[in-house]
């Protein structure tokens, strides 16, 4: 254990980190499961998880014990040297895919990065000059320069010019913009969306996961690629292990991170089909990009979902979290929408205000989102014990507000 004690940040004292985030007065200094703990032992109940992270909750010990014992034998080789960890965890992650080929990488973002690429690289393969991919409003890719301009939000690209040329916007959930689109540029070769948009306010399309298979049947009727970008919603969040399982599709290309690695940072781009192969010997690279370490917690993460059946858990609690809501708040004028530990309810006004409430009064720890959702990103294995005991806080914060 380390002799070295931190002293507490002081409102007043000056700071060397760049202002990037708008930060709450708060820090954690310990967690466990589905709970986060200050110095002086006051406790909170996450459902945030480091914003659907921690799937697994917080100091998981089959986890830390991977990585401890990991990083006490080898770190980092380097892609130069087999892996045989990287190649166990890839294998994981094929079999609760269905992908089949995978390249680790670090964050999201970059995940984004490697499925742009691969897309670009698909469409000069057909000799198209100037490869477009289609992206939606409301979305979000990553802060990167490639992924913001993939983003449907102007804050995050604004002040960024130029942004990466050739995406082509189109309204969430609007097959016939799609088509519309088709039409107009003979020259589109991919699309990019989330199967759910989690940081535009755990928006479904209208039409629900259906338009996940419409845009399958698009895509095969012009020869696209079709991306999912499942940083937030895989690893179990919704109830599926990816959010597209709930539907019959496939699709070509598929990316990943935060939940994958339960805090430690990964990600992985995976391909199947027409994608396979597209990325070869140096045309693609990331000297980070799955070490013996990252690769173990990876497979240990994926393994430890499997045992513990969180998946099919997330998809139980969820739905009980879901139906108590619109039952307890049915006299409110909210909206409760989401799939499995993905949870949003969209309230009548602006509540930004309501995460201070919440962590102050209630103990406990959410986020708001596009103004006026309540984000909800609990730990996949949530208890139905802490579901009672989330309800019991949210609700009485919902009450009190509205
Ligand atoms: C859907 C989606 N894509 C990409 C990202 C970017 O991931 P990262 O912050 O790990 O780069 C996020 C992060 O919130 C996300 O929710």
């Amino acid at each position: 254990m380390t002799d070295i004690t931190l002293a507490p940040i002081q409102p007043d004292q000056p700071s060397h980190l760049m202002a990037t985030y708008g930060r709450q007065a708060i820090s954690f200094v310990r967690g466990r499961g589905a709970y986060l703990y200050t110095e002086d032992g006051t406790e909170y109940l996450d459902a945030l998880t480091g914003i659907a992270v921690c799937g697994l909750g917080h100091a998981h010990p089959v986890i830390a014990e991977a990585i401890a014992e990991q990083a006490a034998t080898l770190v980092h080789t380097s892609n130069l040297f087999e892996i045989p960890w990287q190649t166990a965890a890839a294998q994981k992650l094929a079999e609760v895919s269905g992908m089949e080929e995978i390249f680790f990488s670090n964050s999201g973002a970059e995940s984004n990065e490697g499925a742009i690429k691969i897309a670009r690289k698909f469409g000069t393969q057909q000799g198209v000059r100037l490869p477009k991919i289609i992206v939606a409003e409301q979305s979000f890719h990553g802060r990167t320069l490639a992924t913001l301009s993939a983003t449907g939000n102007k804050k995050v690209q604004d002040g960024f010019a130029p942004l990466v040329n050739d995406f082509i916007r189109v309204p969430f959930g609007d097959v016939e913009a799609i088509q519309e689109a088709a039409l107009q540029h003979p020259d589109i070769v991919a699309i990019l969306i989330e199967p759910i948009q989690g940081e535009g306010g755990i928006n479904t399309a209208p039409q629900g996961f259906s338009y996940l298979e419409e845009v399958r049947n698009i895509c095969n009727q012009h020869n696209w690629l079709m991306m999912l970008d499942e940083i937030q919603t895989g690893n179990g969040r919704t109830g599926k292990y990816f959010a597209y399982q709930h539907t019959n599709i496939v699709p070509d290309v598929l990316t990943t991170a935060k939940g994958l690695g339960n805090g430690f940072p990964v990600g992985a781009v995976m391909t199947q089909g027409k994608a396979v192969g597209l990325l070869g010997p140096g045309s693609h690279g990331s000297t980070y990009g799955g070490t013996v370490l990252g690769s173990r917690v990876v497979y240990t993460v994926i393994d430890t979902i499997q045992k513990e059946n969180a998946v099919e858990n997330a998809a139980v609690v969820g739905r009980y979290i879901v139906d108590q809501l619109r039952v307890q708040l049915a006299d409110k004028n909210v909206q409760v929408r989401g799939f499995g530990m993905m949870i949003g309810i969209q309230l009548p006004k602006d509540c930004a205000e309501l995460v201070a409430i919440a962590r102050d009064q209630h103990k406990l720890i959410i986020n708001v989102t596009a103004g006026s959702v309540v984000r909800l990103l609990p730990p996949i294995n949530m208890t139905q014990v802490q579901a009672d005991d989330l309800l019991e806080r949210l609700v009485a914060l919902i009450n009190n507000y509205l």
